[in-house]
């Protein structure tokens, strides 16, 4: 255990004894090695850095006002561990064997459904452990359909507020990881749902809508042809490189740990694989932008930022980067700023 007064926070790139010999690997590639070989992306262990709490900090221009703790604040440190690991384990599976997951497992999902921390606000899981099968469609007819599933959870969000598609994609891919840690196989599936059955099975209150769900249950061990072509379309087994999606300072400046949160926020998943999360690493953290710049509150590039943002937060935690994310100002193009504390 370190204590808390040595960590004076993110130490230079140059200091990480490894650093070079990782950094001249391609950063796509050494996932895939990694996950394969299925090693971590750290060597170091798990630290207790990310306990203490964030002190707010001068804001940059860009930053508005919303603040909360680092996710360690709130998470236990041997789940953020079991996050952190299930980020390689994870894959989409959309074939499941007929047998009921563990009441364990569910009551542990169960304890995560009305979030984990402030950034979950918005957003809610909901789930479903009876015929959830028949809450999934095909693309065209059985093509794609998730196959039984035992359970599923429903994730929804208060669509008059701002930010809310972040929180569900935050919140859900919080469950996604604690359903990985759990042995069990998932997929967010935002399309190719009955909205209508759905609905019937689950209580929203009013203000809030059904944004995506994913299957519950123990990945099937035979590979239908449908999902082999699934993954195949959507390239699922890639990732754009480091160098496509993150700008800023140059790598020899990135404080020690960060490459990795990048590379477990490059490995989140995305609707149809597309990846719209773009970083700039500064000073004083990381920028988090979508691809096309602005984007509105109900786009699902944000669904897909708010998973990156907890990829890379869990990361960062067992990095020893602790921070914390603030949202800007209004009318500043940016999804979220990790800051460093
Ligand atoms: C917000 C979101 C929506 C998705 N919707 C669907 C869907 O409707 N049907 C489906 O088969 N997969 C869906 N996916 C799964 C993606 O295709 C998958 O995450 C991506 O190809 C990466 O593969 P991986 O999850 O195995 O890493 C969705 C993923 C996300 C994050």
């Amino acid at each position: 255990m370190v204590p808390p007064n040595t960590r004076a926070g993110p130490q230079p790139a140059g200091d990480e004894p490894q650093a070079d010999a990782v950094r001249s690997v391609d950063s796509t590639l050494s996932v895939i090695l990694r996950r394969a070989l299925k090693e971590p992306r750290m060597s170091s262990g798990y630290s207790s850095h990310g306990r203490s709490c964030t002190t707010p900090h001068i804001r940059s221009a860009e930053e508005g006002g919303a603040l909360t703790n680092s996710l360690a604040t709130y998470l236990s440190e041997a789940r953020l561990k079991a996050w952190n690991d299930a980020i390689d384990e994870r894959h989409s599976v959309r074939s499941y064997q007929k047998r009921p997951v563990r009441e364990e497992a569910l009551q542990s999902i169960e304890g995560l459904l009305r979030g984990f921390s402030p950034l979950c606000r918005h957003a809610r899981g909901h789930l479903v452990v009876q015929n959830a099968s028949r809450l999934f469609t095909g693309f065209l007819g059985p093509f794609g359909k998730i196959s039984n599933a035992p359970a599923a959870v429903v994730f929804a969000g208060e669509f008059h507020l701002p930010r809310y598609m972040e929180a569900v994609g935050y919140l859900g891919e919080g469950i996604v990881l604690e359903a990985t840690s759990l042995g069990l196989g998932t997929c967010w599936i935002a399309g190719s749902f009955s909205r209508d059955r759905t609905l019937a099975r689950i209580r929203l209150d009013p203000g809030w809508k059904v944004v995506a769900l994913t299957p519950l249950g123990y990945e099937s061990r035979h590979t239908t042809l449908g999902d082999m072509a699934l993954k195949a379309l959507a390239k699922s087994d890639s990732r754009k490189p480091l160098s496509e999606i993150v700008t800023g300072l140059p790598r020899p400046r990135w404080p020690r740990g960060l490459k990795g949160a990048l590379e477990a926020a490059q490995w989140a998943p995305s609707a149809r694989n597309a990846q719209p999360w773009r970083f700039r690493v500064d000073r004083d953290g990381v920028a988090l932008m979508a691809d096309t710049g602005d984007v509105n509150l109900n786009s699902m590039k944000r669904l897909d930022c708010g998973i990156a943002m907890l990829h890379f937060e869990v990361a960062c935690c067992a990095a020893g980067i602790t921070g914390s994310w603030r949202f800007p100002k209004p009318g500043i193009p940016m999804i979220a700023k990790y800051r460093y504390a």
